[in-house]
């Protein structure tokens, strides 16, 4: 599967309503309307020709003799939002974690099939996980700061990489926190502990500490969904700004989520993908009619 070429959008293009004689699945309060244009992301068209920053080809893995990932080929170009989405246990966060190779401490695992990033084959021989890590920033559904101050928890990468320069760290603190649309609410105090913040505050801290160690790729496995919708729409803003510096994989099962803050999107069903291409054609035309039914609601 390869990604779309920049196309014509139809501006009076039809969004596929639900059927209203099938029961819809529950989900969630944010997630039960469907995706109108004005939720649709306006995707720089120069982003389109970007070069590829993360190349997953042929990708399979098991967990133990369960198929997890089937033959997954996946381009996520560089500067740009890659949302995953499909029905939980589709297999996002195990494609997520494929990427910075997080399931390597999983038992029983097996892989076949590559992930690039930047153009270096990530499960060649002699790869150095943990230089490879430095590279891709992780934030997770449930925010976990450390017991530490504000400015420990944004410092903390740096550290274990063994800076010790304050002015450094200070640097690196200030920026960090500005990228992540938190500087203005803590910069007073800095050595306040992290876990006395809002839940939205605490996903920006995480954010925050991410991008201290200024990593090439932004790996989110559904960032918001413990999140009320105003510190949602604060991340969302964020990831916005955020694609200018780096290149974002999102997990979301919110697909209003995905309409607005991708460029592209690709939907998963029981470990495949089903179809991927530029969140305006997936959402409003999609190929595949099983991609139809999923965003508009026929099942989930
Ligand atoms: N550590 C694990 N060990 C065994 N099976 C797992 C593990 N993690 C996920 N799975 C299984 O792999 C499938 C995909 O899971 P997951 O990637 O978490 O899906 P999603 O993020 O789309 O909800 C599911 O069937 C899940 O039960
Ligand atoms: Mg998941």
């Amino acid at each position: 599967m390869h990604l779309e070429p920049l196309m014509e959008l139809d501006p009076n293009r039809s969004i596929p309503e639900p059927l209203p004689d099938l029961p819809l699945p529950a989900r969630s309060a944010v997630d039960d309307r469907p995706v109108k244009p004005g939720d649709l992301p306006l995707t720089d068209a120069a982003a389109l020709d970007a070069p590829p920053m993360v190349e997953v080809g042929a990708f399979n893995l098991h967990y133990g003799n369960k198929q997890a990932l089937h033959d997954i080929n996946l381009t996520v170009r560089k500067n740009t939002v890659m949302a995953l989405i499909g029905p939980s246990g589709c297999g996002k966060s195990t494609l997520l974690r494929s990427i910075n190779r997080m399931n390597d401490l999983i038992d029983g695992i097996q892989i076949s099939g590559s992930v690039t990033v930047g153009g270096q084959d990530i499960y060649a021989p002699g790869v150095d996980v943990i230089t490879l890590r430095k590279r891709m920033g992780m934030v997770f559904q449930k925010s976990n700061p450390f017991p530490k101050s504000i400015f420990e928890n944004v410092a903390y990468g740096l550290r274990v990489q063994g800076e010790k320069d304050k002015a450094v760290l200070e640097e690196a603190v200030e920026r960090s926190l500005m990228a992540a649309g938190l500087w203005d609410e803590v910069k007073d105090r800095l050595k306040d502990s992290g876990l006395g913040l809002s839940g939205g505050q605490q996903q920006r801290l995480c954010i925050a500490r991410a991008l201290a160690v200024k990593p090439e790729v932004l790996l989110m496995d559904e960032p918001c969904s413990a999140l009320d919708p105003l510190a949602t729409s604060r991340i969302e803003e964020l990831i916005f700004e955020l694609k200018r510096d780096f290149t974002i994989v999102i997990v979301t099962h919110n697909m209003q989520q995905a309409a607005r803050v991708s460029d592209y999107t690709s939907f998963f069903w029981l470990g495949r993908l089903i179809e991927v291409g530029l969140t305006e054609k997936l959402f409003t035309n999609p190929r595949e009619r099983m991609t139809e039914d999923y965003i508009s609601g026929r099942f989930g």
